[in-house]
């Protein structure tokens, strides 16, 4: 395998800052060996199962994830890979993803709660929908989308609703009729919303007057303008915009409809009351849904994921890494907003009929003992969150969860590293010891979990994430496209040397930029139609030990980490040059206790500027909050009398890195200005104190 993989101009972005330089690095850690209970239920506890994933059964070994589905017509090709990196998964098979999550269990679990919504307010009764519930507001909305808005198969929808009821039912509405749905983190502002909508020509919109989250009231509405403006501006405004309301019999937001475009839900909805809309079979290979994410460029890239891989894929591994039965109340405590929400709040809990948890709010509201009631209350079995989440609980009510009975069986984490520190008190503390705790890697691109150890069969080693998932290959390259070895204690480049039917299929509109951005750094020969000459880019730095555990150390791209949120530099960057004083913007990361990492911002002003410092501060804070969202709002701005350059004018953000997190910056002599490093520094040590 040696020199197989070429890469052309070494790392992208060399020079720029790389997460993985400012990663903490820790040792190797003693193994814990599975729950001995997990050895006699698990879905998954039969070592066999590493023969029938092993390398010589791809692509047939994941027809086992394919055959957990309820296909109209069946496969007659496992894989298409004659146009490497585009794959096609279960090729002539067809299927509904609203069937496969609703319908099938109508027969024999019809009043198993599918959807337990719980309100962040702690008064507020919970919201239960049973499948057969689900089943008919999905219907319902159904109708109203192709008959109200005729809507048909293919045409996209943008979702910018929050943690609601609602944003699962129309997920699954528009799975019904083969409509494409664009999820847009709540969080995120109206302008990001709108701009998302516009890449993919929405015809239509989906919001909500407002939800709750952390104690308060937050106006969702107000948004809208500024959607409908973004997407105006790039071309492609909605046709029709469908608001929700959190509560039926007021508003909480101030906003005013626009009768000619805006439908409220509930009028659309009444009219259908009862309707039955028949779920429309899709071609394996149409797309399910897109996911917007940063990336390395500036604007964000819609992700494609398809109909019978993705289902396949997220209900196979949440079926062998989250080992989840029928039976199970899960809670992921994450947001439907990103693809953790989509894929295991959604998707892979429905098509295997457990019950899931959807929580409106914060983790910590209206205090840290918060999510443990929560699980008492609802008897959750397994459980996910992020590190931050983790972290979090752990800081503010470290012996809250002893407070309470859990019954935990499975623990996960996913979206960043975890300490060992933190991972150990999830698993003492919220699992008493006797749940597995599973580290899963894997990114919105990858559709579902790609590393983890296996709840019933693999040792646990806190820090690591564990080896390839079944009939996953994780390998780590060097600039060069060599391997390194398992357990050299070198890092490089986490690649994947196999495709999988999660896989994304396609960057929306771009599909050029899946080539480039994924796979050209190690594809030698473009017109290979062998995939083993595409291995899988990740944007990770890790390592591999001797055992094939993976650890993640963090991107080395662009992209910052923010509480398991994925930010681009470039979007932050773009954000500060809308300010007009604002002449010149490098986001780098700077470690937190909390939340992993948070974006410092720096900023050179235009000449000629006389207000205060702060003024501009205010400003860049506010544009970012505008044109990304809260989410992103910086650590701290400086304001810096000029950026550290190459002598060829580039911005390095590498040394900026450096100052903000106090570490050397490495040698700056051959910097067009290196009198302006020791500026900076000083100014932000002076600010930052001893
Ligand atoms: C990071 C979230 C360490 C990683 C599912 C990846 C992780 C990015 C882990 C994807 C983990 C995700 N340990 N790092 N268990 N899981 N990451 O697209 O840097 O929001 O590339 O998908 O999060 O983030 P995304």
């Amino acid at each position: 395998m040696a020199g197989r993989y070429a890469s052309p101009g070494g790392r992208e972005g060399s020079g720029d800052l790389s997460e993985s330089e400012i990663a903490v690095h820790w040792a190797e850690e003693e193994y814990l060996a599975p729950p001995a209970e997990l050895a006699r239920t698990a879905n998954l506890r039969d070592p066999g199962l590493l023969e029938r994933f092993a390398p010589s059964a791809f692509p047939g070994c994941f027809e086992e994830y394919a055959a957990l589905l309820t296909w109209r017509r069946r496969w007659d090709q496992v894989l298409d890979a004659q146009r490497p990196p585009f794959y096609r998964w279960f090729v002539g098979g067809s299927l509904n993803v609203a069937e496969n999550c609703v319908d099938r269990h109508l027969a024999t679990a019809a009043e198993r709660p599918a959807i337990v919504f719980v309100p962040e307010p702690e008064g507020e009764p919970d919201v239960v929908l049973t499948y057969g519930e689900l089943h008919r507001r999905v219907q319902e909305l159904a109708a109203v989308l192709r008959d109200d808005f005729g809507l048909v198969a293919g045409d996209r929808v943008t979702i910018h609703l929050p943690m609601v009821p609602e944003l699962p039912v129309t997920m699954l509405a528009c799975a019904r009729l083969g409509l494409v749905h664009s999820v847009v983190f709540g969080g995120f502002s109206g302008e990001a919303a709108g701009h998302r909508s516009a890449d993919c020509a929405s015809r239509l919109f989906v919001t909500t007057d407002g939800y709750w989250r952390g104690g308060r009231v937050v106006d969702h509405l107000a948004n809208l303008p500024s959607s409908m403006e973004a997407a105006r501006a790039d071309g492609h405004p909605p046709e029709r915009v469908l608001v929700f309301r959190r509560y039926p019999d007021r508003s909480l937001s101030a906003e005013r409809l626009d009768p000619s475009r805006d439908v409220e839900a509930s009028v659309a909805l009444a009219r259908h009351a009862g309707a039955r809309v028949e779920p429309r079979a899709q071609p394996s290979d149409a797309p399910l849904f897109l996911m917007y994410t940063s990336g390395t460029t500036g604007r964000p890239k819609g992700c494609q994921h398809a109909t019978g891989g993705y289902l396949a894929y997220v209900t196979g591994t949440a079926r062998s890494i989250l080992d989840l039965h029928p039976e199970d109340v899960y809670w992921c405590l994450a947001d439907i907003g990103w693809i953790t929400g989509h894929s295991y709040i959604v998707y892979a809990p429905l098509a295997l009929g457990a019950t899931t948890v959807v929580y409106e709010g914060v983790p910590a509201q209206p205090d840290p003992g918060r999510p443990w009631r929560v699980a008492e209350r609802l008897g959750v079995t397994v459980f996910q969150t992020s590190p931050t989440a983790i972290r979090l609980l752990r800081r503010l009510g470290p012996e809250r969860p002893r407070e309470h009975r859990l019954r935990f069986r499975v623990l996960a984490t996913v979206g960043e590293p975890i300490e060992p520190e933190a991972w150990r008190w999830y698993y003492r503390e919220v699992g008493r010891g006797r749940a597995a705790v599973v580290d899963t890697w894997w990114q919105t691109e990858t559709g579902g979990i790609l590393c983890s150890t296996k709840p019933a069969l693999d040792r646990m080693k806190p820090g690591s994430c564990g080896p390839g998932a079944p009939g996953i290959r994780p390998a780590i390259l060097d600039e060069d496209g060599q391997e390194v070895p398992h357990g050299s204690g070198r890092a490089g480049n986490l690649v994947l040397l196999a495709p999988w039917p999660g896989l994304m299929q396609t960057i929306w509109g771009d599909p050029d930029r899946l080539v480039r951005q994924y796979f050209a750094k190690y594809n030698r020969d473009r017109s290979s139609t062998d995939w083993r000459d595409w291995p899988y880019f990740a944007g990770d730095a890790a390592l591999i030990a001797a055992d094939g555990y993976v650890r993640i150390l963090g991107r080395v791209d662009d992209v910052i980490n923010v509480a398991g949120h994925r930010l681009g530099t470039k979007e932050i960057e773009s954000a500060c040059l809308t300010v007009p004083e604002v002449a010149e913007a490098a986001a780098v990361p700077v470690a937190d206790e909390l939340k992993g990492r948070l974006p410092d911002v720096y900023v050179a002003l235009r000449p000629g500027w006389a207000g205060s410092p702060q003024e501009v501060e205010a400003r860049v804070v506010r544009a970012i909050e505008t044109s990304i969202g809260k989410i992103a709002r910086p650590h701290r701005v400086w304001v810096v009398p000029d950026m550290p350059k190459t002598r060829s004018g580039k911005i390095l953000r590498r040394v900026l890195a450096g100052i903000s997190n106090h570490r050397d910056t490495g040698d700056v002599t051959t910097l067009a200005n290196p009198e302006v490093v020791a500026q900076i520094r000083e100014q932000v040590d002076r600010d930052r104190g001893p």
